[in-house]
């Protein structure tokens, strides 16, 4: 280290006012320096590299992680009978068809699901609906040229069957609303068996 004179003062007085020689400490240099060093880092590495994040990507990979975390518990749920009428009482998980309707599809099934652009889910007409398993392919894979849209990619398995759970454990309310060309009353959902178990179906 360079021996200097501390408090050197300079040579110049303004209104009786005087002024030290010091210069801003190392350790204030080094931080400033590296802030330069790193904007340069920080420009190049999120303009440039394939491993930079958005807050896009982020927020998907966080909202993957989560379902993956909250469906560790129930395994991957295929959309069968069986599954479908368990979920239909199961007053826990129907919260969660319960969210995603309210964010995929009441839109255009309306919050209470009587219908708008699509049609009244709450009673006992379907057009491309014969068996609850339908309500599942029919979120699945869309419906009328997808004025009915596939939601495959954008649901997870477990979502699309705890939703159609849920909309199925809609119909019966019979709300007023607006139907669909070519529906047909169908037969009732089938029952869940008395000794019915908490079925755990990983289908890997
Ligand atoms: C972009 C608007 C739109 C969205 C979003 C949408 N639907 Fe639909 N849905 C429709 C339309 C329109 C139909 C009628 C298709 C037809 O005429 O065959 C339909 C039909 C259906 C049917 C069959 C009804 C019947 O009578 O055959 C079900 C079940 C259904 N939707 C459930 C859902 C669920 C569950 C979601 C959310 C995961 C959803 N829909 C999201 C527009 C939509």
């Amino acid at each position: 280290m360079v021996e200097r004179p501390r408090d050197h003062l300079m040579d110049h007085e303004y209104d009786g006012i005087q002024e030290f020689d010091n210069p801003c400490p190392g350790w204030w240099n080094w931080l400033f320096f590296g802030t330069v060093v790193f904007s340069v880092w920080y420009f190049i590495f999120f303009q440039f590299s394939p491993a930079a994040w958005t807050n896009a990507s982020w927020y998907d990979n966080t909202v993957a992680e989560s379902l993956r975390q909250q469906f560790a518990e129930i395994g991957e749920l295929s959309p069968d009978e069986a599954t479908l009428v368990q979920y239909m009482n199961d007053a826990e998980w129907l919260t969660v068809g319960a969210g995603v309707y309210k964010t995929q599809c009441a839109k255009c099934h309306g919050p209470d699901a009587s219908g708008d652009v699509g049609p009244n889910l709450t009673d006992d007409l379907y057009k491309n609906v014969q068996t609850v398993e339908d309500i599942a392919t029919v979120v699945a894979d869309g419906a009328n040229n997808n004025a009915m849209p596939s939601l495959k990619a954008l649901l997870h398995p477990n979502e699309i069957v705890l939703v159609s759970a849920y909309v199925a454990s809609l119909r019966g309310q019979n709300l007023p609303g607006v139907g669909v060309e070519g529906e047909v009353a169908i037969d009732p959902w089938p029952e869940l068996p008395a000794d019915a178990q908490p079925s755990e179906t990983p289908t890997e």
